[in-house]
């Protein structure tokens, strides 16, 4: 795809462990478009957050990425520390899980968002100060002039959620990376969050990935969809088409554990039967074969390819086409 932001291919993330070699994301790869929403939905474990960490160039110690991630003419796996560093931040943005890790406790509020934008926009401190100020406001943060003064403790938690978007959206980066805010906000808070980001990436043409448990997050929010199980793409496609008639036996027990979609706005995944996969070897089959209960011989023994059943619709299944 040539008129795609960011185009992985054939990511795999290992981890070194003392028993040996940890699989996280098997061989995945998808397109982000312009101003996209993209979101990647997954049981816990499924290998959400290390597709982020490794485009970011911030897997733990112990793992490694291999594949491209070409962005913007550069392949993120490929930089080096200085590189990254510049492309962090200022084209390409993070929110984590826990918005107190990326907050300095020590820093008020107002120059932690002005540091990004007198470093890398070149802005001086007054201005940037009034930018981060605008911006506060712009997230709804009330009194902004005011708060931008106070200390992230000082700040509720879904406030500090609300700043996190504002510093990352505050340099206007073509992608945004979201990993699913699982403190304990109130789900009608995080509700509210994550529309102020995505109507905020909308206004600023930021494209979005955004990794959530959440159906009813992907189906209000997302223009497509990625499922994920086992590190391993299960099935792809526009939100709307993937929840009318998901294709794989894991999306469909995923759904079906959610009676309808209306629903789907209040609950998170529904659980189907058996364990996740709790890493260690990976499988010679399918990684969702031992759950399956639409499973046939070949499913254990052979890796099903992913593949298109209609445009910008793709499977990885025996049994698609077969029925
Ligand atoms: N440093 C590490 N060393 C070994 N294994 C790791 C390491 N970091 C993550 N993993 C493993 O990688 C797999 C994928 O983890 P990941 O954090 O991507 O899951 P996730 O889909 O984001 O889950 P959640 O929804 O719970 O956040 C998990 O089995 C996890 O235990
Ligand atoms: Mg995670």
């Amino acid at each position: 795809m040539t008129d795609s932001l960011l185009s992985v291919r054939d990511l795999q993330v290992k981890f070194r462990l003392p028993a040996g070699a940890m699989t996280a994301v098997d061989g995945v790869s998808f397109d982000v478009k312009p101003g996209e929403v993209l979101g990647i939905v997954g049981e816990s474990g499924s290998g959400k957050s290390q597709i982020l960490f490794s485009l970011m160039g911030l897997l733990a110690s112990n793992g490694t990425a291999r594949g491209t991630a070409s962005f913007q003419g550069q392949d993120l796996l490929a930089l080096g520390p200085m590189a990254l560093d510049s492309i962090r931040g200022v084209t390409l943005s993070m929110i984590f899980q826990d918005p107190m890790t990326s907050l300095n406790p020590y820093m008020r509020i107002g120059d932690q968002l002005a540091e990004g934008l007198r470093v890398h926009k070149g802005l001086s401190k007054a201005e940037a100060w009034k930018a981060a100020v605008a911006m506060l406001d712009r997230v709804r943060i009330p009194d902004a002039a005011r708060r931008a003064r106070h200390y992230p403790h000082e700040f509720s938690g879904g406030m500090r959620q609300r700043v996190m978007i504002a510093m990352a959206l505050l340099v206007r980066p073509a992608l945004l990376l979201a990993d699913e805010p699982t403190t304990a906000l109130d789900v009608t808070i995080q509700a509210q969050v994550l529309d102020l980001m995505a109507e905020l990436g909308r206004e600023i043409g930021t494209a979005i990935i955004l990794v959530t448990h959440d159906l009813g997050v992907v189906a209000r929010l997302c223009d497509r969809v990625i499922v994920l199980y086992g590190g391993r793409v299960m099935e792809e496609g526009e939100a709307e088409v993937l929840f009318a008639s998901p294709a794989h036996p894991y999306s469909q027990g995923l759904l079906a554990a959610t009676p309808r979609l209306e629903d789907a706005l209040t609950k998170r995944l529904g659980t189907i039967p058996g364990t996740p996969r709790s890493g260690g070897a990976m499988l010679p089959g399918c990684p969702f074969a031992p759950r399956c209960t639409l499973k046939i011989p070949i499913c254990d023994a052979t890796r099903p390819p992913l593949i298109a059943i209609a445009p910008e619709r793709l499977v990885s299944c025996h049994l698609t086409g077969a029925t």
